[in-house]
């Protein structure tokens, strides 16, 4: 059976990931910091990662142990809405370390177990967009994803001779604990939207900015 990895699995965007992509037929190792009631419902093989802790993702690497992963979903992200003027620091350095360093921390653990066909999705947001933003604000959570975009594109390059693709996805305006709830699709919509693009995903598309719905994004 195919493994899929999705980090973040435990609520949100990422736990209706595991849920689809169970419901399809694939082993899911679900990685998150805490179970949750709702993940253990979909049977997904569970384990505890925090993507800012070296051990911690070593542990998920060794978890995996020489199994391939079909698809790796990186998908855990925090936001602050940081103003100018008052702010935090530790805040923005906080949204780095999970939105920027996590996933490429947890796609490097397990490059072994990436090979031809494999897909690796990074959940990051057109707020990393220079090009699309015109609100100002935000300057953690923009400035982390900006950074992922561009790990993103280096690790479309340096994969694409093992036969590894892949993209870098927005999610759309979803309504989960990061929005407080607001957002035009649920999480089980933007879930299957990414899914879809997930599966489009190829050598020949690799590295490309999509929103879930297909649009693609300007850097
Ligand atoms: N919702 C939106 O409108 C929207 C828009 C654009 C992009 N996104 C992106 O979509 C992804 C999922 O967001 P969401 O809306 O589902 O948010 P969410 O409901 O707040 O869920 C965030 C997930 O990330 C996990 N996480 C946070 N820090 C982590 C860490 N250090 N290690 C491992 N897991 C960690 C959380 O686990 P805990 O329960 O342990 O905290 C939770 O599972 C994020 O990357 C986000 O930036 C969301």
């Amino acid at each position: 059976m195919s493994v899929a990895v999705v980090t973040g699995a435990n609520r949100g965007i990422g736990l209706a990931l595991t849920q689809q992509l169970t419901a399809r037929g694939m082993h899911v190792v679900a990685a998150c910091r805490r179970g949750s009631e709702a993940l253990a419902k979909t049977g997904a093989e569970v384990v505890t990662c925090d993507v800012t802790d070296d051990a911690s993702v070593a542990g998920l690497a060794e978890q995996l142990g020489g199994r391939r992963i079909g698809l790796l979903v990186n998908n855990a992200g925090i936001l602050a809405r940081d103003r100018l003027g008052s702010i935090d620091f530790q805040s923005v350095r906080s949204q780095l370390e999970v939105n920027a360093l996590g996933p490429l921390r947890v796609t490097e653990a397990l490059g072994d177990n990436l090979d031809e066909g494999s897909v690796v999705g990074i959940v990051t947001s057109r707020m990393g967009s220079i090009a699309d933003n015109t609100s100002g604000g935000a300057y953690g959570y923009r400035m982390s994803k900006a950074a992922v975009n561009a790990a993103g594109a280096s690790l479309a390059r340096d994969l694409a001779p093992r036969g590894v693709a892949v993209v870098l996805l927005h999610p759309g305006w979803v309504k989960t604990d990061m929005t407080r709830g607001s957002g035009n699709w649920s999480a089980d919509e933007a879930a299957a939207g990414l899914i879809a693009r997930l599966d489009e995903t190829t050598l020949a598309n690799t590295g490309r900015f999509v929103h879930a719905d297909g649009t693609p994004l300007p850097w």
